[in-house]
């Protein structure tokens, strides 16, 4: 693994699988009663949040804390950005707290690379979202969820590539590396222009052999679309059926300067999953959503409270997901400390 978490087009295939591969076994840490982990005892996770967030902030959160790190939540209202203090001040102030770790949201596309190669910081950086540009570990939860549903568990058999400091954490029982989405249709539905999610999904699911199609009105999709690893159509109805996942995208009316569909209502009819459309999925198929979801616009209320819509599944996820990523990056697959294994143990 690399130092940081910039992109999902960074990892490679061995990379991804291993995050997915540990976040099954953290998985197992939030079924015990104790759900915490000695791994990070020590280290500090910073949550460096300049844009609005609910899932993503707590769901740090909640990993740093359930491998034991030190947490700061830092927040651009309320704090000197609001002053304007710049993004370098802001970093050299994180720096001398001693930040072991830095999340950052930013709405500006750039900002968690500019972060990683400036030196300001020592410790890694982990994007959780930066303008319209990538979410990588939002692209990890959905192919984690994806995996739990699709990927036959082909080996069963325990994974192979632990270092030495796995032994503190579950034994596998029927390990994830057979598991891959080779050959499983992903449809990503909606507003692709502005959606980080959408662009670090497509990376991501081809890099694990998923065969991804973008469905939008042509004025939702960005510019260069045609040369990333996927299809594009504007036909929702043509896709459905063969479809193994479809993941409903948040209309971002907050990043829209202009008009880009003629109503909500419109909209809705020719990209909107209903009742009816659902039903013309494939039965194992399931409905996908990051949050926060405009029910009534890509989504019914039927859609999102029907047992096939995954959407909480996917927050439960994103905290296994990121507790593995954390783990991995702060080096906690290094050897553990003898003090850690006697707490474990006990
Ligand atoms: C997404 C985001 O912030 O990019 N949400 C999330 O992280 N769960 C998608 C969105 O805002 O629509």
């Amino acid at each position: 693994m690399k130092r940081h978490l910039i992109s999902a087009a960074d990892l490679t295939r061995d990379d991804a699988v291993l995050i997915l591969d540990t976040a099954e076994e953290m998985a197992r840490v939030a079924d015990r009663p104790i759900k915490k982990l000695p791994t990070l005892r020590g280290r500090t996770v910073v949550n460096l949040f300049f844009e609005d967030s609910t899932r993503t902030r707590i769901s740090f959160e909640a990993a740093a804390k359930r491998l034991s790190a030190d947490v700061i939540n830092f927040s651009a209202k309320g704090s000197s950005v609001s002053k304007g203090e710049s993004l370098k001040d802001t970093a050299l102030t994180l720096e001398a707290m001693g930040a072991d770790a830095v999340v950052i949201r930013h709405h500006a596309s750039g900002a968690p690379h500019r972060l990683a190669t400036s030196g300001w910081i020592k410790g890694s950086v982990v994007n959780a979202g930066d303008g319209t540009h990538e979410h990588p570990t939002q692209a990890l939860l959905d192919a984690f969820t994806m995996r739990r549903h699709l990927a036959g568990a082909a080996d069963g058999g325990p994974t192979h590539h632990r270092g030495p400091g796995w032994g503190y954490l579950p034994a596998v029982a029927g390990g994830g590396t057979g598991r891959d989405l080779s050959g499983r249709r992903i449809t990503v539905v909606g507003d692709i222009l502005h959606s980080r999610v959408a662009r670090s999904n497509v990376h991501l699911l081809h890099t694990l052999g998923a065969e991804v199609t973008l469905i939008a009105p042509p004025t939702l999709l960005p510019i260069g679309v045609e040369t990333w690893p996927c299809e594009v159509g504007y036909d929702l109805d043509a896709v459905l059926p063969k479809s193994d996942a479809v993941m409903m995208l948040r209309v971002q009316s907050e990043r829209m300067n202009a008009a880009f569909f003629p109503t909500e209502r419109e909209y809705a009819r020719r990209y909107g999953l209903d009742g009816e459309r659902m039903s013309r999925m494939p039965e194992h198929a399931i409905v996908m959503h990051p949050g926060p979801m405009n029910r009534g616009m890509e989504i019914t209320a039927e859609v999102a409270d029907s047992p096939r819509c995954t959407a909480v599944e996917q927050v439960a996820n994103g905290v296994s997901i990121r507790m593995a990523v954390l783990y991995l990056l702060l080096g906690g697959a290094e050897p553990a400390p003898s003090t850690s294994r006697t707490e474990e143990s006990k």
